[in-house]
């Protein structure tokens, strides 16, 4: 029966096992968003991963939310990342870049005063974090149908620059309330515009990104990623499953290189969610591969790749502290257990410093 150690053709791209490492934020980058050493060392680590795929890189100045996270729209960014990816090559892994815009989930005092953007003028809920402390998301500036285009260019050559960069692919970040999620679902998308109204408009804006992505590099190197289940920062849909269903079927429509699908976190499944089982419910939608993601261990995740509901399963946390989490999973070893108050901040200190298991050995 296949499982996580099983080899995956990616389209083209021959992975080592099916444990792909999910996209995480560490806010790591320089203060003007440059990639740095650390972060270098930190992807090194988890190399062994059938798939890396980074934390979420703004396409622009615009699409900048958080505190330093990285970018990929200038020279210096892009020279930075071919460091990484070089390095991550060298040490046998792949690598794709998530790329992503904020859109309403940001602060004008971390923008040099530029009001956050989105579908409507609607706020994210939840607080945003400030090294001054914790405030509330403002009302974000509803953007103009003929800004959409440059937002859509912007992706594209974010596209053009992670080829350049080295990475082996990009996975647009269609998911967690971020921008295009903000478009796709109607209780934070009350356009009344061709982006706005029925699915098919407020399809619009993450399809056409996909599109220009898949014209700027290949449709085999294009990965989205979708959480039909989540809540997060207020963004919702009266009908969950009609909306992923049409969004699913779409991307299928255009051959991306795979869908990651979320499943409900433990928040969600309290707040009570519409679709209980993503993975299982629109691996029938599509042929193309299917990542899944959200509270996996190695047992569950080796069932949902023998069910055929996925074909590769991605991990977060488990990989933030395991970077050989590849090998501990296949020994059936213990894992170490994460520190969430180093999950963002700066430097290696819960990093780069956690043990792998030859540490342990030599102990
Ligand atoms: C510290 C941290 C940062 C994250 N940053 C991102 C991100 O940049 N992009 C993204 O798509 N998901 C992000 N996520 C979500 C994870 O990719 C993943 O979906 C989540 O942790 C659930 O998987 P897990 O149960 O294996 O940890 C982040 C999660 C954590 C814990």
């Amino acid at each position: 029966m296949t499982n996580l150690f099983d080899g995956f053709n990616l389209r083209g791209l021959a992975l080592p096992n099916r444990i792909a490492m999910s996209a995480m934020t560490r806010t790591r980058a320089t203060e003007d968003d440059v990639p740095t050493d650390v972060m270098r060392d930190y992807y090194v680590q988890r190399a062994a991963a059938g798939l890396i795929v980074t934390e979420c890189i703004q396409v622009s100045d615009q699409a900048h939310g958080i505190i330093r996270a990285p970018g990929l729209h200038r020279p210096d960014q892009i020279a930075a990342w071919r460091k990484i990816t070089d390095a991550v090559h060298v040490a046998g892994g792949r690598i794709y870049g998530q790329i992503w815009h904020c859109g309403r989930v940001a602060h004008p005092d971390m923008r040099g005063g530029e009001e956050p953007v989105g579908p409507s003028p609607i706020p994210a809920t939840g607080d945003f974090f400030l090294p001054t402390g914790r405030v509330e998301f403002p009302v974000p500036r509803a953007l103009r149908i003929d800004e959409l285009p440059g937002i859509v260019a912007d992706f594209a050559q974010a596209t053009r620059n992670a080829r350049e960069a080295g990475f082996d692919g990009v996975e647009l970040h269609g998911a967690n309330g971020y921008l295009q999620d903000q478009f796709l679902q109607d209780g934070s998308n009350h356009r009344t515009d061709a982006y706005g109204g029925p699915i098919e408009n407020r399809a619009r804006l993450m399809l056409e990104t996909t599109q220009a992505m898949i014209d700027a590099w290949s449709a085999d190197r294009v990965g989205v990623r979708l959480s039909p289940s989540s809540f997060l920062y207020g963004v919702d849909d009266s009908n969950k499953l009609a909306t992923f269903e049409f969004i699913v079927r779409a991307l299928n429509a255009i051959g991306v290189g795979y869908l990651c699908l979320l499943e409900p976190n433990a928040k969600d499944v309290e707040r009570g969610v519409q679709i209980g089982n993503v993975a299982e419910t629109f691996r029938p939608m599509t042929s193309v591969p299917i990542i899944v993601n959200t509270g996996f261990d190695g047992t569950k995740g080796n069932a949902v790749i023998a069910a055929g509901h996925a074909d590769l399963v991605a991990f977060g946390v488990p990989f933030i502290a395991n970077p050989d989490l590849v090998e501990r999973l296949r020994s059936h070893v213990p894992l170490n257990k994460p520190d969430p108050t180093t999950f963002y901040g700066i430097g290696s200190k819960g990093y780069t410093d956690y043990p792998v298991l030859a540490d342990t050995v030599a102990a």
